[in-house]
């Protein structure tokens, strides 16, 4: 019998390039034949494309969307002897990145309703003794939710700190009009290629409106060079390769599409889930679009119906099954200078379901219909919304 997570759920990154073969083929076809390999024309034009489409002036390519956040930081003087607030429910990429720059990392809570940076425990932080070192914030778009930038820039302001964005899950999201990237002095993107932008391979790129800044990002992505050979300032080798950029190019002109059909889909599981009683839907922040990188519910028996679930075929995954101050490699009381109850709510009840635009809507109505399932067998009676 054919299996229901390969026949109704593939996975996105091949359906992404079974769909733009003939282009990303013949794309990757012209690098090889070119003989630049990192650098070169492809780069620069996708550096210029993307920009475009985020709505700022300058793109710098690199290696990942970790890297992106580090040359960011590195470029923005932000590094030993500096710390940074970062969310704890986010990928441990935004800790390991401030670590990179040589910052030392603060993790603060997350809101209740929408789960990205919560401005109450940004300042809780800022007014803690460790406090007096925050020199930034990394805000993370989660899930292609927007932040709560207005909240979240009151308090910077009076502590006098800068928020800089991390749109790896925010391609295509907006803020009060305003594009995810555009909001900040510099924002990271990552191309990992199960984010709404994939590349095929690892890539990533800090975009801004500031010239100047942007010309030191390329020094720092290659050594420290602006000439050949000469090092200006301390830099990494953190170059996006020319095949990287190609492919990207050919997706970026799908992405405005690929984001209507994420909508419409995302719209589709809220509507079957509010009827329901088994999980609580997500809540698009008012004046915001969301990106729908991931369609997150809440349900307090996480991980039995993430169970059930997966035996019923539906890739149903945990984002994130550990928040940051839960990781081993994180466990240390000086990175939680506050109380972290939402994340910590969070990570034991959220279920990401299956989306992405290469989904049929039947394959929604299944998720949904395996969800009420579950609130009517016996290990789901009991289980509710939270
Ligand atoms: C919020 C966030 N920031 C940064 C990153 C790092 O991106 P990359 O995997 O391209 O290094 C990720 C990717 O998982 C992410 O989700």
């Amino acid at each position: 019998m054919a299996d229901p997570a390969t026949t109704l759920f593939p996975p996105f990154p091949h359906q992404d390039y079974l769909h733009h073969r003939q282009g990303i083929d013949a794309a990757v076809q012209r690098v090889l034949e070119s003989g630049q390999f990192l650098l070169g024309a492809e780069g620069k034009a996708f550096e210029e494309e993307f920009a475009a489409y985020v709505g700022t002036s300058h793109g710098v390519g690199v290696g990942s969307g970790t890297d992106a956040i580090e040359v960011m930081l590195r470029a923005l003087d932000i590094g030993p002897g500096c710390k940074v607030v970062v969310p704890s429910l986010a990928a441990v990429a935004v800790a390991s990145a401030v670590g990179r720059a040589g910052a030392g990392v603060l993790l603060a809570d997350c809101e209740p309703e929408s789960l990205t940076l919560c401005p109450k425990s940004l300042e809780a932080v800022l007014k803690s003794p460790a406090g007096r070192q925050v020199k930034a914030a990394l805000v993370v778009h989660l899930f292609g939710q927007m932040a709560d930038w207005g909240g979240l820039q009151r308090v910077a302001q009076e502590y006098g700190i800068m928020l800089l964005e991390d749109c790896a899950q925010g391609h295509g999201a907006t803020w009060n009009g305003r594009p995810a990237g555009t909001l900040a002095r510099a924002a990271a993107f990552s191309f990992y290629p199960s984010k709404n932008l994939g590349a095929m391979g690892d890539a990533g790129m800090v975009v801004t409106p500031d010239g100047e800044l942007a010309e030191c990002m390329r020094m720092i992505r290659q050594y420290g060079w602006r000439r050949s050979r000469v090092s200006e300032v301390e830099g990494v080798n953190s170059r996006m390769d020319e095949m990287q950029a190609a492919v990207l190019r050919v997706k970026l002109k799908t992405l405005p599409e690929q984001l209507r059909v994420r909508r419409r889909l995302a719209a589709v599981y809220s509507r079957r889930l509010e009827a329901g009683e088994m999980v609580r839907p997500p809540v698009v922040r008012a004046g915001c679009e969301h990106a729908w990188h991931q369609y997150v519910v809440r349900c307090s028996r996480g991980d039995e119906l993430q169970e059930w679930l997966q035996s019923s075929g539906v890739p149903a995954a945990r984002h994130y099954p550990l928040a940051i101050h839960q990781q081993p490699g994180y466990r240390c009381a000086e990175l939680v200078p506050v109380p972290l109850p939402e994340t910590e709510r969070a990570v034991a009840e959220v279920l990401s379901l299956p989306l992405h635009p290469y989904l049929a809507e039947e394959a929604v109505e299944m998720v949904c219909a395996a969800i009420e399932q579950f609130g009517e067998t016996a290990g789901g009676h009991g289980s509710r919304r939270v």
